[in-house]
């Protein structure tokens, strides 16, 4: 796949699952230099060893995050915009401060990232990718606050694509059903199940469910389709969604 060779790409949510996925795929193909963002400063250590690497360790909605972040960012070319928490809860029993949490995580946080990337990009272009999920298209009792933070995710993806535009910048989401990472443990149905079965028959059982090709994703699966969206490969491609779920929101 053309054109990563020498770049620099920013990461956030870099230190687990789909995001530790992409780091490890963008390196494979000759990246540069790495701004890797997560609240989980250990799990940033230990990635990209061979690469040219800043991590940023915070809070993506922590506006003070993205001003140190800023003064790293120079040249920035491509952005994986990624961090994200699960949430479940039904409305009539909305615990408000969870719906806060969420809300400040995977949505006041991307905007932050996406406006940090677009200013690093403004001189220059580059190409962003945002994870969305399928749970911000598919409307399914329990996701109120993670469903309306990821549909958020998508309407954001497509104002910066008309605005990135003209500066060069292509901005695409992706939107993932269920994919095996860590992501799944703190939910508490899943929790439940892997209790009972083991995780990877929890994960297995969860795929069968609801997803007509049977199957949760795996992250290098994700990753290898957000690098395409990255790529020159998909020059002609902005604003779109790319939705990546097994047939689940179908
Ligand atoms: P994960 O839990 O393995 O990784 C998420 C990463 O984001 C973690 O490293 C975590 O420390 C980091 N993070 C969380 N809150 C943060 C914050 N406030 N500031 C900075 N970093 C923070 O989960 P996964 O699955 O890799 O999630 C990545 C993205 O994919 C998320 O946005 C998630 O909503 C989305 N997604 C995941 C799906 C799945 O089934 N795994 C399905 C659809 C979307």
């Amino acid at each position: 796949m053309p054109g990563f060779q020498g770049k620099t790409a920013l990461v956030t949510g870099a230190a687990s699952g789909i995001g530790a996925a992409c780091v490890e795929w963008l390196a494979a193909r000759g990246i540069g230099r790495f701004i890797l963002v997560d609240i989980d400063a250990t799990g940033l250590e230990s990635l990209a060893p061979d690469c040219e690497r800043i991590a940023c360790a915070g809070d993506v909605a922590d506006p003070a995050l993205w001003e140190h972040v800023a003064e790293r960012c120079d040249g920035l070319d491509l952005a994986v915009l990624n961090a994200g928490i699960a949430a479940s809860g039904g409305i009539i029993d909305l615990d408000f401060a969870q719906w806060r949490r969420v809300m400040a995580t995977n949505l006041d946080g991307m905007v932050l990232s996406l406006r940090g990337a677009m200013r690093a990009m403004r001189q220059n272009g580059g190409s962003v990718v945002l994870t969305a999920s399928a749970s911000g298209i598919k409307a399914e009792p329990g996701t109120a606050a993670y469903g309306a933070s990821k549909a958020g995710v998508i309407q954001l993806a497509k104002v910066a694509a008309k605005e990135g535009a003209p500066l060069g910048i292509r901005v695409n989401a992706v939107a993932p059903g269920g994919v095996d990472t860590p992501i799944w443990d703190d939910v508490p149905m899943f929790a439940d199940m892997a209790a009972r079965q083991g995780r990877d028959a929890a994960i297995a059982s969860m795929g069968s469910m609801a997803t007509p090709l049977g199957r949760f994703a795996r992250r290098e699966e994700i990753a290898a389709q957000i690098g395409f969206l990255l790529s020159d490969d998909a020059a002609t491609i902005t604003g779109s969604v790319l939705v990546t779920d097994g047939g689940y929101s179908l």
